[in-house]
């Protein structure tokens, strides 16, 4: 009985639940904070690159600065935050065989009318005896994404690209399609 009363009123306390559930509200609420400060420092900067020297100059930003900046909120948090995709431009982007089944999960999603633009999902996995929780975002391809990831690219832009990632996969996006996944893991 005395379970029962108590697990009414934590469905009214906020705090309670999270207790009860080792923070994983709060997980995913500071991992989602964490994408979409990611999101906006990049796509700023992506912009501020393309205005001053168009998509071939933009190049060095995705080059450079994304991983700096996930390499950033690595050491701050603690925890391990890259980007992913299953036609990668980048072999160190590679999803490994959980983040692989969550985008090929993100695609079915797709496929039955959820919108990449809401995609998230979590687990808590565990693996020889490590415990993570782990967090995936969709990242959906958007009109200034094509120039670098579209079905026509610019040859400059191209030559750039292949110069840097001569086993780019990551190209024929069109708008509205999942580009990728930002991808957390924070150790318990
Ligand atoms: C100026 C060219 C350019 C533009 C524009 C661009 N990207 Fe990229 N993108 C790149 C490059 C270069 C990489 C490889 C980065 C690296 O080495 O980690 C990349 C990598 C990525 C990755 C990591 C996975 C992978 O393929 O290696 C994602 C996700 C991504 N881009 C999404 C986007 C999205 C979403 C947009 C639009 C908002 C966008 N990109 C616009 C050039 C571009």
């Amino acid at each position: 009985m005395r379970k029962i009363a108590l697990s009414i009123i934590c469905l009214g306390l906020a705090a309670c639940q999270s207790a009860s559930t080792d923070n994983l509200e709060q997980r995913t609420a500071e991992s989602r904070a964490v994408t979409m400060e990611f999101m906006t420092t990049l796509k700023g900067e992506l912009q501020t690159a393309m205005k001053a020297g168009g998509p071939v100059n933009a190049i060095q930003v995705c080059n450079t600065r994304a991983p700096a900046i996930a390499a950033g909120f690595s050491e701050q948090k603690g925890w391990t935050v890259a980007r992913t995709s299953l036609k990668y431009r980048n072999p160190d982007n590679a999803p490994d065989a959980w983040e692989r089944k969550v985008l090929e999960q993100f695609e079915e999603r797709k496929a039955n009318g959820e919108d990449p633009q809401q995609m998230v999902y979590t687990e808590v996995v565990e693996d020889k005896g490590t415990k993570n929780f782990r967090f995936m975002k969709a990242i959906p391809t958007g009109p200034v994404c094509l120039a670098c990831h579209g079905d026509k690219i610019d040859t400059a832009v191209e030559a750039r690209i292949q110069e840097h990632y001569p086993e780019d996969r990551a190209r024929g996006y069109k708008a509205g399609d999942i580009r990728g996944a930002f991808t957390i893991t924070q150790p318990m």
